[in-house]
Parts: C-alpha cells; structure tokens; sequence
C-alpha cells in the first residue's frame, strides 16, 4: 500500500537520500527545506504522512507539528530528531507526533515507521467518517451495522441515492473481524461491460488484445477484507452467472486461465434500484438476488432521520471550514429551520454539498439563509404556494430526476430517456427546480 508522503528536512544532502530512500520503496514523494513550505505543501498536496525536522528556520518542527493538529488531526507526523536530543523528541510525541527516529536515520526503520504510519491514517480516517447522527433511524441502523458485521454472510444495502450506502458499508468493514483486511471497492455501473469481467475476476496475459501482463481483479485484492460492490443493478446478466459461483464456491477463475482459486472474504453490495423487481423482470438472476441478499440493510432516506439534519450541517461545517483553512461559522437558527423544513430528495449527499457551497459563500462568522438560498431555494418557495400533498409530489419527481441524473452521471440525454422524457422537458424540470451538478 504506497502512499503520499511529505519529508521537512533543511539539511539538502539528507533530504534528497531520504526521498530516494522512500520513492524507492514505491512512496510519492515531495519536500520542502523548512516547516512554513512544508505546511503550504500540506495543504496543497494533501499527504497521508508527514516526516519532519525538528530544527529548521524560519518555521520549526513544532509549528509544523501544531498546524497538522489543527488541520489534517488524521494525518500522522514523524519527527526526526538530532542524537541526544530525547527531550525535544518527548516533546513532540506528547503534542501529538506519531513517533520519532533519530539522526543518523536507519533508512530501514524509517521505511517501516512510514508504512506504519500510512495505515494508521486510514484507521483515523474511518474514525472520522464516522457515520453522525442521533436519530431513532440512525441508532437502529448503527446496531444493524454491528449485527451484519458480526458474521461472514452476504450484505445488501439498498437506500435512496445519497443516503450514506458506501459508508455503511466501510462502517460494516470497520467493524467486523476483518477491518485489518482490505476494503475494496467496484462500481458496476462505471466500468465499461467488456473490461469489468476482468476487473472483477483478473486476467491472465494474454488473455484478450491489450492484455500485456496478468492483472489482478477486485475479488483477489479484496482477498482476507470486504469487497463492495456498489451499483449492483447495473451487472450485465451475462456476468451474474460467474460472480454467483464466486459468492457461492468462494472461488475465481481469472479470463483466460484455467485455474481457478480459492478466496475468503465478506461480500456487501448496493443498489438504489429495486432489485426484487428487476427479478421479476428477469432483469436480474433470481438465485443471484438470493445469493446477495442473505441480510439486507436499508438506509432511510434523510427526510425521515428526524434531528440529524442539524447534527450534520454542524458537522459539515467543521468539516469544509477545516479544508478550505477558515475559522469555522456558526449557523444562524433561521439558517437551521430553513434546513429542516427541505426535503432533501439528494439526501445527506446534497446537504453536504449546500453546506460546502455555504462555507465557501460565507464571508463572516455566521451562516445565514442567504448562503442557502441558491442552493436549497426549491422547497420553501413552493412551501408558501402548494399544500402537502403536492409537495409530495414535487419532492417525488425532484428526487426522480436526481436519481436518474445520477445514474447516467448527469448525461441529460441518457437521464431524460431513462425518465422516458423529452431532453427539453427534463431541462425544464430542471430549470424549474434549480437542479445543476455541483
Ligand atoms: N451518517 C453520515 N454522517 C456523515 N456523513 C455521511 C453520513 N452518511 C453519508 N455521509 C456522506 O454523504 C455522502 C454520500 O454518502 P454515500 O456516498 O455513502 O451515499 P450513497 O448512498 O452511496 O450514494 P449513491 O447512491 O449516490 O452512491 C458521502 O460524502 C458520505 O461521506
Ligand atoms: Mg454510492
């Protein structure tokens, strides 16, 4: 697992070794000769390790140290320290450094001390993506995630789109016994037809034109972790047949190989598309559906997490602030309400992207309906014309045309054909609502 790593030395002979000594065992590398670059390169390059001098001018190790604190908490910090120098090491470690090596440094350790230090940004970053919420939905669906990350079988998550359905299914990783194990990743739906067999399963050199090397597939990487896979809907039934058997039999068989081999891992896939319907519609292979679906997760849409509204602007907030480096605003209660009277047919994918485009808006200390107008207008200007019902309604088709959009990844000619529309009725729709890509 290489990584981003972002070496702070001033001594130049020193910092061009170490770089070789890292790029060599396959790290990215950038430097900076002292902390002041260094922490412009930080927030430029976004590393996932940082190894910094403790001495250095203008800006120290220290300051480097205390800015990582603030910014990227995630990101570990290795100190190298001049021999004799214990107590200034001891220092850093209790302002939060990961660990320290001393000069002359052992090019081993620090490689080893380096790879230590990628994965624990990973653990920290599952920490931080921590699912929020409050609600009775969100507390039921945190014991459901430790119920299904309890044993080995097959999960299906199936929710709205935007509803947090690849989340849970890292929360689900996270929390069964193979968290140590790789979390692997396939989206269905993105991969052209005629290269996901081999995505998915490997190929062996050779096996089709532009076949230069054996490659390996998700399956094998995902080997001894979870593999999720995400739109499972879009999995062409030719394909359904082998992946059953490599659900089934524990087993694959990469294109153009004759042998097959054994695997061991835990298998949770999505979809925003009713499945049992698509079965009906011979659309999707029954035993397949049965297959994946042993336990079934489902994500209620944001609209019914009574609470958790507010509890994630708040969190976006902090989040966004952080990266963009500015201090981070409050929301005003107008601002709140405004916010929990929307419906959210994006769910907490759009109000993680207002609360983006909010932070960003806001110029002072306080975030305001005015930095919320351009982006949710749509709800509240109906609320004063339309009763419920037709609200209803209008949410209805809202989310119908988000979801569609996001199934064709915003292609308005695929979405309105999918929606069974003209393309210049879906643009009016669209212009109607305000609905853009952001
Ligand atoms: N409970 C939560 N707390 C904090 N952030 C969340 C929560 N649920 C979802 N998110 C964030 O919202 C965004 C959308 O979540 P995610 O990608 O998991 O949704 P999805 O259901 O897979 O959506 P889609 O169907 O569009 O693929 C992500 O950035 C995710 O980190
Ligand atoms: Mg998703």
């Amino acid at each position: 697992m290489p990584g981003k790593v972002l070496l702070i030395e001033d001594e130049e002979r020193l910092r061009r070794v170490l770089q070789l000594v890292l790029q060599d065992t396959g790290f990215d590398v950038k430097t900076a000769p002292e902390g002041g670059q260094g922490m412009e390169l930080w927030q430029a390059w976004k590393p996932d390790v940082v190894v910094t001098d403790l001495k250095m001018k203008p800006v120290d190790g220290m300051g480097v140290l205390r800015f990582g604190n603030e910014l990227y908490p995630e990101t570990p910090c290795i100190i190298l320290t001049a021999f004799g120098t214990v107590t200034a090491a001891v220092n850093a470690m209790k302002n939060g450094a990961y660990d320290f090596l001393t000069k002359p440094v052992d090019h081993v350790q620090l490689v080893e001390i380096v790879q230590q230090a990628v994965a624990e940004k990973s653990r920290r970053e599952g920490c931080i993506h921590e699912m929020v919420g409050q609600s009775p939905a969100m507390q039921a669906l945190r014991q459901e995630i430790d119920l299904l990350a309890s044993t080995d079988s097959a999960v299906l998550i199936c929710g709205e789109s935007g509803t947090g359905k690849e989340l849970a299914a890292k929360a689900i990783h996270a929390a069964s016994q193979r968290s140590s194990g790789p979390f692997i990743k396939i989206n269905c739906a993105s991969i052209p037809r005629e290269l996901l067999e081999s995505e998915l399963f490997g190929h062996k050199k050779g096996a089709f034109t532009g076949a230069t090397q054996d490659r390996q597939g998700v399956f094998a990487a995902a080997n001894g972790g979870v593999l999720f896979l995400d739109e499972i809907g879009d999995l062409p039934l030719e394909l359904q047949p082998k992946l059953l058997h490599a659900v089934e039999a524990k087993e694959i068989t990469p294109v153009g190989s004759s042998k097959s081999f054994k695997i061991s891992l835990k298998i949770v896939s999505a979809t925003n598309q009713d499945l049992e319907e698509m079965v009906q519609k011979r659309q999707f292979r029954a035993d397949l559906f049965y297959r994946l679906n042993t336990m079934i997760l489902t994500l209620p849409p944001l609209r019914e997490r009574h609470g958790d509204v507010k509890l994630l602007a708040l969190h976006f907030v902090r989040l966004f602030a952080n990266e963009w480096g500015k201090p981070v605003p409050m929301i005003s209660p107008d601002a709140i309400d405004m916010l929990e009277a929307y419906h959210w047919p994006g769910n907490i994918r759009e109000l993680k992207n207002v609360m983006e485009r909010a932070v960003l808006l806001c110029k002072g200390e306080e975030i305001t309906c005015r930095h919320l107008k351009g982006s949710i207008r749509i709800k509240t200007e109906h609320a004063e014309k339309t009763n419920d019902s037709s609200l209803d309604l209008i949410a209805k088709e809202q989310q119908m045309l988000l979801a569609a959009l996001e199934q064709c990844n915003w292609n308005q000619t695929k979405a309105a054909k999918k929606l069974n529309i003209t393309r210049s009725a879906l643009r009016y729709r669209l212009q109607k609502y305000g609905i853009g890509k952001k």
